[in-house]
């Protein structure tokens, strides 16, 4: 009787054993595809990639702040660079360099979708107090 309640014991044991392993190790590879880029404490950009690149040509004329509330595709960002460069004499990148500045742009400030809220249904909405609809309800 008492051998059995010994390997009773010893049994749950290993298996609270292996099962607190099998969670350690399923913790793990989460952590590294959720960690974030530490961010730089002058500039307030995520420290990754060619962030240096991005605080030494983006930063001379405005606060960094302008760069990192904006999102957008590859394509915004370098719309939005090319509007400075006609209009706010934002000089020349060389092609190497303006690309890898896009790529950190859109990589990090991407087009966040969480960034605007679905539009109501419209029977959740109020009476339009205009429609033809609501006026034929009076
Ligand atoms: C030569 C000066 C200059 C440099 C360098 C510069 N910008 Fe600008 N940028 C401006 C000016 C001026 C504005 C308009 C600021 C305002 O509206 O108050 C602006 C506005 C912006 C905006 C806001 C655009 C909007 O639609 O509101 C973003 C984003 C931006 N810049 C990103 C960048 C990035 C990224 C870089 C580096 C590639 C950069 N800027 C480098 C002059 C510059």
């Amino acid at each position: 009787m008492r051998k059995t309640l010994t390997a009773l014991l010893l049994l749950s044991l290993t298996v609270l054993v292996a099962c607190s392993k099998e969670q350690a190790t399923d913790r793990a590879p989460t952590q590294a595809v959720v960690a974030e880029p530490e961010i730089d404490p002058a500039t307030g950009l995520k420290m990754t990639g060619d962030w240096e690149l991005v605080r030494g040509n983006c930063t001379a004329c405005h606060s960094s702040k302008l760069i990192t509330q904006q999102r957008g595709t590859a394509q915004q960002w370098l719309t939005m660079i090319r509007w400075m460069q006609k209009k706010q004499n934002l000089w020349q990148f060389d092609p190497g360099t303006e690309s890898r500045i896009i790529a950190y742009l859109s990589d990090n400030y991407p087009p966040d979708a969480a960034q605007r809220r679905a539009a109501i249904p419209h029977e959740l909405m109020p009476p339009n107090p205009y429609s033809t609809e609501t006026a034929s309800l009076n």
